[in-house]
């Protein structure tokens, strides 16, 4: 099963060589950053490690040697027990299905371009990485650490790696915690500009917010649609899958198919990893765990044939626009 994975002998190993001051830095994120910071890095690393599929040649760079260590020796381990689901895949469908629904949310502005968002952004590189953006205007936001921090590993990476090029039109960085009320108000100052057409992104982002900052945050999104032609690509966890983490995740929503036309969002579409749009050929175990969930109504919350809760992530995306389409 998974037949068309790389076995444990060919997964694509990491194949970059850090300099001292990019293994400094990364010490330092080790060190002194808290988890919800180093989970930019942790997704990196799944891009790094999935490289076969998703292309993010800065993916090394900005997950560190630890991070990469620890998923490969996980994947190596799931490849030779023909684990069912590889460790990894979410994030490697994930960013696919992110990157397949931005571009067709650019393209449907009808070009030109477009203003996109990225809260949470972490070590995200779309800005260097999607033909799709360039012409259009990025802006990241994220904790000062991390923004700052990925400005210093890109600095410090040059002459380890080709100078990355960028892509997008422009690129500007937000250092501000999006649980501030004033970050819509730096996106302001930063060039946003709400009648610009919008893509928002929020991957990975939403479920560390308190309950009350997430609904703040779609609530200004949504607000936005009322301006401008507006999209949103998001991915909720349900109630069952918070709990993996009560210290760092806090936001769910088992109906955010329900929640956003309610804030205001005309044209709402889930999936569930393993669907037609959200499987990629990444998934071919029929008994994976994705495949069993999907199986399920949404309403379950614990599995009928052994009692295990049903962790789902739900990859949404949603619109609106001034006239209400
Ligand atoms: C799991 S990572 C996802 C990063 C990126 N979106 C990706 O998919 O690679 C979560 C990111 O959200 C950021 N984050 C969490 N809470 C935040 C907050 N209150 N304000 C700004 N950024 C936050 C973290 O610093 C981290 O970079």
């Amino acid at each position: 099963m998974n037949g068309s994975l790389p076995d444990h002998h060919n997964w694509p190993q990491p194949v970059l060589s850090y300099s001292e001051a990019v293994r400094e830095l990364h010490a330092t994120i080790e060190s002194e950053w808290d988890s919800v910071k180093q989970s930019a890095c942790q997704t990196a690393a799944g891009r790094a490690l999935w490289n076969h599929v998703v292309n993010d040649p800065l993916a090394e760079l900005f997950a560190g040697e630890t991070y990469l260590k620890n998923l490969y020796d996980k994947i190596k381990k799931d490849r030779l027990n023909n684990a069912p689901e590889v460790s990894g895949v979410i994030l490697a469908v994930r960013t696919l299905w992110f990157d397949s629904k931005l571009e067709l949310a650019v393209e449907s502005f009808g070009g030109g371009g477009a203003q996109v968002v990225l809260l949470g952004a972490g070590m995200d590189t779309r800005a260097y990485r999607l033909e799709c953006l360039k012409e259009s205007d990025v802006y990241e936001i994220d904790f000062p650490e991390v923004m700052q921090m990925k400005h210093t590993l890109l600095q410090a990476a040059i002459g380890l790696i080709n100078e990355p090029t960028m892509i997008a039109k422009s690129l500007r960085r937000i250092a501000v915690d999006i649980r501030d009320d004033d970050w819509f108000k730096k996106l302001m100052e930063s060039g946003f500009i709400p009648e610009k057409n919008t893509v928002w992104i929020l991957e990975g982002i939403i479920y560390y917010l308190p309950h009350s900052q997430a609904m703040g945050v779609l609530k200004i999104i949504a607000d936005n649609c009322r301006i401008t032609h507006t999209v949103l690509l998001a991915d909720f966890m349900n109630k069952q899958s918070t709990a993996l983490s009560a210290t760092n995740y806090h936001f769910y929503s088992d109906w955010p198919d329900q929640l956003l036309p309610s804030l205001g969002f005309s044209d709402v579409k889930l999936s569930q990893i393993g669907d037609p749009d959200a499987d990629y050929g990444l998934l071919h175990d029929p008994h994976n765990l994705f495949n069993r969930l999907r199986g399920l109504p949404r309403s379950i919350q614990n599995h009928p044939d052994d009692g295990t809760p049903c962790r789902r992530l739900y990859l949404v995306q949603a619109s609106g626009s001034p006239n209400g389409s």
